[in-house]
């Protein structure tokens, strides 16, 4: 049976590859859920065109999969609860509530192990106690540099090994044949890169690594190992891979039967083939190339045009062991669980309300000599009624209120960029914002304080705005779409920057 583009004599593939239908006709032994480095996100920030992520989001793909026809293992590698060791004291609180949280719903999620990274291993002794005393699943590789447990799925003995930044490689390989005399699977969690996960790949009788450690958004389709299988998963939850393992035969290597790493694959090809094809043409030109040279390039061609027009034709159906992986991207439209979002609900007010009190009495660094306080914008609106209505109506204006939509407004990870003069001499704090004059991206964020200028207009204040000015919080995390030029147009406009149009006299 040919695919019926094929036979039209098509080379676009639409992904109906019929390996892959072959696959999924029988039910999977199990399958399986990967999240990668998800270092304490619950949640992404809001800020970017297209933000990626949502514990919640991630709680209704994995209920989908439990009602699936497959039993399920949810595998969590590379630091888990932890962006940052050791805490920088005044964020430890609201750091440690986050991950206590996110505990709580791995916990709802029944997540069947997590190895965690080097930077939660780097937490006070205290805290990861508590952490691993309120955990339903188990945390791997806390004691020593690997340990293996065993989960029954569906009648297979699946052994899930752990292995920490630095495990020593001897251990691991023991650690993986103690676990193969009892186990028809193994899976090897790894926290570390991606010459570790080729090292742990080596070991005979690894089936799968989970590579935690990377650190990276950019995804990875199932790479090779040795005989094993690397899976990623992106990071901050951006994204989970669900990996549907057949295993058939014993000991036998498994097939990637993936559309994900065909299709890769294939545009990886395409573009080595037309790069290539490019570079012979041009030599051939030129002529100023040896015909002796050009061969092994040519022939260099015929092999990658070999590869892609296999990966064209159907997988021969395998009886041996065999897995499909695929990548489900969290977006802004993805379904999220309710119940888990009311708990990040839940989480975001405690957190708020513990900060307002806990940073009660901050107050901003004092003036030294030679700087200016800050005033606020609506000081400014005295006199400049046309440039404040405008801001009052910008983005700008209403900075903090999205905040406090969302119960962030004293959120350490959030405040910083939503308002004005943060943690700069006279400016704001988390909880000090002048009564509310500096709250929301004010004036003086672009034009600098200005409580001289508002008392003697005659001296100077900054006018125009560099783009270093903006990319203090214009970063690329939180403004992947930010170009200078484009932006501060939108800002120059009349009655802020360019005279208030008046009607042409008749
Ligand atoms: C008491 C009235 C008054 C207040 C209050 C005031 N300004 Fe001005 N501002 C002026 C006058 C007058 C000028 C000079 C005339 C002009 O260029 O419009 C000026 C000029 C400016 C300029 C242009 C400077 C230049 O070099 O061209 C900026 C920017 C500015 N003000 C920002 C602010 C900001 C920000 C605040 C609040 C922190 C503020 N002003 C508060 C009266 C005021
Ligand atoms: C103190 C932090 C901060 C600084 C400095 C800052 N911005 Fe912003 N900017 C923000 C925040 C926060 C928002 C989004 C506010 C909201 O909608 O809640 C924003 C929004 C914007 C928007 C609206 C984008 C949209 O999609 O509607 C523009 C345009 C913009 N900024 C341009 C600039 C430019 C240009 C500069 C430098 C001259 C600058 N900003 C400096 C924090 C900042
Ligand atoms: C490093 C600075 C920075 C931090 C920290 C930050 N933001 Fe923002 N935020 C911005 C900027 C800049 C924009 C505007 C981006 C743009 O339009 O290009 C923005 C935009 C937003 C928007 C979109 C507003 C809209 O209506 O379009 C939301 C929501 C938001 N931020 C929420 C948050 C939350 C919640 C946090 C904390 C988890 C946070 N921000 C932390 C700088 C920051
Ligand atoms: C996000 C940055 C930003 C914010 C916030 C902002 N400005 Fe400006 N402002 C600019 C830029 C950019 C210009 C244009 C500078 C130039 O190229 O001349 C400008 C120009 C001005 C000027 C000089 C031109 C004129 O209109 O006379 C004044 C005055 C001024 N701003 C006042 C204000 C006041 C008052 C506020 C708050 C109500 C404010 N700006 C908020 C960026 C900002």
């Amino acid at each position: 049976m040919r695919c019926f583009l094929a036979v039209l004599g098509l080379s676009l593939c639409l992904g109906c590859s019929w390996g892959q239908r072959k696959a999924a006709e029988a039910e999977p032994s199990f399958r399986l859920a990967v999240v990668t480095d998800l270092k304490g996100y619950l949640e992404p920030c809001g800020c970017t065109s297209d933000p990626l992520g949502g514990i919640d989001r991630l709680a209704a793909q994995i209920k989908t999969l439990r009602e699936g026809d497959a039993p399920l293992l949810v595998l969590v590698a590379g630091d888990a609860f932890f962006d940052e060791a050791p805490l920088e004291p005044a964020r430890a609180d609201q750091a440690t509530r986050n991950a206590k949280t996110l505990v709580g719903i791995l916990n709802r999620l029944e997540v069947s192990a997590v190895l965690p990274g080097e930077r939660d291993r780097k937490q006070p002794r205290q805290t990861l106690e508590s952490l691993q005393a309120a955990a339903d699943f188990p945390w791997l590789s806390m004691e020593s540099d690997t340990n293996v447990i065993i989960e029954n799925v569906g009648g297979l003995a699946v052994a899930i090994v752990g292995a920490r930044k630095g495990a020593d490689r001897d251990a691991i390989r023991d650690a993986v044949g103690t676990a193969r005399e009892r186990a028809d699977v193994a899976i090897v969690l790894v926290d570390g890169s991606r010459r570790d996960a080729n090292r742990i790949g080596a070991i005979e009788g690894v089936d799968f690594i989970v590579q935690g450690g990377l650190d990276q958004d950019a995804v990875m389709p199932p790479r090779p190992a040795g005989k094993a299988w690397v899976l990623h998963a992106s990071r901050q939850g951006q994204g989970l891979s669900v990996v549907d393992v057949y295993r058939r035969e014993k000991g036998d290597p498994f097939a990637d039967q993936s559309e994900w790493s065909r299709s890769e694959r294939s545009a990886q090809l395409d573009r080595q083939i037309q790069e290539l094809a490019a570079k012979i043409d041009a030599w051939e030109e030129s002529g100023d190339i040896d015909p002796k040279d050009l061969a092994p390039q040519r022939a260099r061609l015929v092999e990658l045009n070999k590869e892609r027009a296999g990966l064209d034709r159907p997988v021969a159906a395998s009886g041996g062991n065999a897995f499909s992986a695929r990548w489900i991207e969290l977006r802004k439209g993805s379904p999220a669980d309710p119940e888990i979002a009311r708990l990040m609900g839940e989480h975001d007010k405690v957190v708020n309300e513990a900060n307002r009190v806990a940073f009660a009495d901050l107050e901003p660094p004092p003036l030294g000599p030679g700087d200016v306080a800050y005033v606020g914008s609506a000081a400014c609106g005295a006199c400049h009624q046309t440039e404040y209505a405008w801001w009052r109506s910008h983005a700008h204006g209403v900075a903090y209120l999205t905040l406090q939509q969302r119960n962030k407004e004293y959120n350490l990870d959030c405040v910083g960029c939503h308002v004005t003069g943060y943690g700069e001499p006279g400016g704001s704090t988390v909880t000090h914002n002048l009564d509310g004059q500096l709250q929301n991206v004010g004036c003086e964020s672009c034009h600098g304080p200005g409580a001289a200028h508002v008392k003697d207009p005659e001296a100077p204040i900054v006018r125009v705005t560099p783009e270093s000015t903006c990319i203090v919080c214009h970063n690329e995390q939180h403004s992947d779409l930010f170009d200078y030029e484009a932006y501060v147009k939108t800002l120059v406009v009349p009655g802020h920057g360019r005279p208030v149009k008046t009607p042409k006299p008749r």
